[in-house]
């Protein structure tokens, strides 16, 4: 069995008193002091990081993080794959389990993005794209807005729809003190913020964040062991928009999410919570459709019905999302698990879900080149 015996997440912001090595080292030591294990039973580190070389100037981090830790010598690497790199090193981290070549890993995902200005940002960015999209001057708000653009002309939707996902997200964030925006907004408030790039407006977008989260992920069975990964799937689709098959749907979520319910044996209704890749606030509707949370078309209306709050249905991103919890990119698929692992242990103090044994993560690379779906069981 793959499980999670640790976890941990640092505050989510712009942290002006953090480097990049500090925060990699806050969530390591946060995640295996969680995990009461050992530190020499950590026999693998994978460090999920997307800018760190061209932000930051500081490749090579998976031997850094073990030399920070005091595992010098224990095997570790970077794993990247844009905004899923975390989602995806905790994919690696179960191979290396089921391959038998690790009992206990430690995954770190981490980002330091506000140290320089946003537009250098958004350029490095931008190497999650396809060329021809880099030339054109697009950025992933641009990207994004072009997505919501064909939602809006298929199943009739408009800015207000829109407006409820951040409404929903806000007002999770607002119980979770680690989150960047903890605070709830009214809808006028989404509405009259400045527009990005239409029909996106400031709070249709994750922000710039500094942040990291950690996870011992371990073969091993015994009581600190009861999370278990039920499901890791990862699917990949074009980079480029244009080469898609459609623009109101991500394939590569439906395929991932297909499999791994497949691989859990369970059906998407028996999904109590799940943190979903809400970069912008078209994506967390197209990604409730394509998860199969609710039919394709009906995402928008289904968040302003409130199917996906704190007691309703299936509560999505109760951490607040990418949205308001923050998008430290390449921490962002490893905090998705931490929120779902704390749920299930029920230790989610005021944003906790009563009684639930099934938590679902989604984590996307670009404009959804790479998904990962995972999914984690209560025993
Ligand atoms: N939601 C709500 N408030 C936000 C915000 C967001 N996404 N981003 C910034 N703010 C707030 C800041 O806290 C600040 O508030 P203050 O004036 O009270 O201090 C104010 O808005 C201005 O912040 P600033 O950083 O100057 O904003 P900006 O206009 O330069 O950048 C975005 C805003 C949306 C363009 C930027 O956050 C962005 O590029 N986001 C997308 C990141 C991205 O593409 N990630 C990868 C996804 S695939």
């Amino acid at each position: 069995m793959v499980g999670i015996k640790g976890v941990y997440q640092t505050k989510f912001g712009e942290l002006w008193d953090k480097s990049l090595m500090g925060l990699m080292l806050e969530a390591g030591e946060g995640a295996i002091n969680n995990a009461k294990i050992e530190r020499k039973k950590i026999d693998l580190i994978l460090v999920a990081n997307m800018l760190g070389g061209v932000l930051e100037g500081q490749n090579h981090l998976g031997a850094l993080a073990g030399e920070l830790l005091g595992l010098k010598n224990t095997p570790a690497f970077r794993v990247e794959a844009a905004c899923a790199s975390g989602g995806v090193a905790i994919n690696q981290a179960a191979m290396a389990i089921k391959a038998g070549q690790a009992k206990n890993v430690l995954v770190i995902g981490a980002e330091k993005m506000t140290d320089k200005s946003n537009g250098e940002v958004a350029l490095a960015l931008m190497g999650a794209a396809s060329e021809a999209e880099r030339l054109a001057g697009l950025t992933f708000v641009g990207l994004y807005a072009l997505m919501a653009r064909v939602y809006f002309e298929k199943f009739k939707a408009n800015k207000d729809d829109l407006a409820y996902v951040a409404i929903k997200n806000h007002k999770h964030a607002s119980l979770n003190p680690k989150a960047q925006f903890p605070f709830p907004v009214l809808l006028e408030t989404v509405l009259k913020s400045s527009c990005v790039a239409s029909p996106l407006h400031l709070f249709d977008c994750s922000p710039i964040t500094d942040g990291a989260a950690g996870a011992v992920i371990s073969g091993e069975d015994g009581k600190e062991n009861k999370i278990k990964l039920a499901a890791s799937q990862i699917a990949t689709d074009s980079i480029n928009l244009t080469e898609r098959e459609s623009l109101v749907e991500l394939k590569a979520t439906k395929i991932a999410g297909q499999k791994a319910y497949q691989e859990a044996g369970i059906k998407p209704e028996e999904i109590d919570l799940a943190e979903v890749h809400d970069c912008f606030s078209i994506a967390e509707i197209m990604a409730v459709e394509d998860l199969g949370f609710c039919q394709k078309g009906e995402g928008f209306k289904r968040i302003k019905a409130g199917d996906f709050d704190l007691g309703g249905r299936l509560p999505v991103n109760l951490s607040g999302g990418l949205k308001a919890c923050g998008h430290p990119v390449g921490a962002t698929g490893v905090k998705q698990l931490v929120e779902i692992v704390t749920q299930l242990r029920g230790e989610a103090e005021k944003r906790q879900v009563k009684n639930c044994r099934i938590g679902l993560t989604h984590n996307v690379g670009g404009s959804g080149a790479t998904a990962v779906v995972n999914i984690l069981k209560k025993l």
